[in-house]
């Protein structure tokens, strides 16, 4: 985190005590609506990214944004390459005891897609041991596909690149949020996939943070906080997810 000399020397010329921090915020830019690449403009978009620099913006910080691996992010705050993952990253025992997590920002869950074709064959994860199931590497829609008896897991850097595998026969299904699935099909689609209904683990996505820094927890979860209240969050969540309300 490096303090703005400017605004400190700024802040101490004009007698004020604004005083922010720029956050390096890490996140996977390929998981739309929660941070991809705007084709136009090539900039970093989404919902996790309107919401963290809302945040940030509640405790007179910034935020520079650094697009990694997803599976990269939880050593990059360990080692304290970033300060915050903003990744769509679902909070999990196994992620909390390496680090800390905000309060939810957004319920999740996962959800099989599978071809039109075979959609009277895989209904659920049940139907597909033995078969081969596509996912992004480190997700938990990758760790849960791993669960099923004798099923290979084919695991892509992209979540894009596990539904073009799927089309080309290279595996039955991909497992991974519901949420960027369906807006996949929906915006990337040709209508040859479907998404089944089941949902698996629903769970919840938090902003990480590194255990050794409990003050910028404290401050994101104030952040989020006084959005949730004062209709920020509402506004963000709506220009995302205005179809689903
Ligand atoms: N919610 C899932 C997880 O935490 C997938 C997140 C993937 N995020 C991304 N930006 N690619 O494992």
């Amino acid at each position: 985190m490096k303090t703005k000399l400017t605004a400190l020397l700024v802040g101490a010329c004009i007698g004020t005590t604004a005083l922010g921090a720029e956050l390096l915020v890490g996140t996977d830019a390929g998981f739309a609506p929660f941070e991809f690449k705007d084709e136009k403009t090539n900039e970093i978009v989404g919902f996790d990214m309107d919401l963290i620099k809302a945040i940030a913006a509640v405790n007179g910080d910034t935020v520079k944004i650094q697009n990694m691996q997803f599976a990269g992010l939880i050593p990059a705050i360990q080692g304290n390459m970033i300060d915050v993952a903003a990744a769509g990253m679902t909070i999990t025992p196994a992620r909390q005891k390496q680090v800390h997590f905000t309060d939810s920002y957004y319920e999740v869950g996962l959800v099989l897609a599978v071809m039109n074709k075979d959609a009277d064959k895989y209904k659920t994860l049940n139907d597909l041991e033995n078969k081969t199931i596509c996912a992004q590497i480190g997700t938990t829609g990758s760790m849960l596909a791993g669960k099923v008896k004798g099923a290979k897991v084919t695991n892509y850097d992209q979540i894009g690149e596990a539904f073009m595998d799927m089309k080309m026969g290279g595996c039955q299904a991909v497992l991974n949020d519901k949420t960027v699935t369906t807006y996949y099909l929906s915006k990337k689609g040709d209508g040859s996939m479907t998404v089944l209904p089941h949902l698996y683990e629903p769970s919840q996505n938090g902003f990480a943070v590194s255990k050794r820094n409990p003050e910028l927890l404290k401050k994101l979860n104030h952040g989020l906080k006084v959005i949730k209240e004062n209709g920020t969050y509402d506004k963000i969540y709506n220009k995302w997810f205005a179809e689903k309300k």
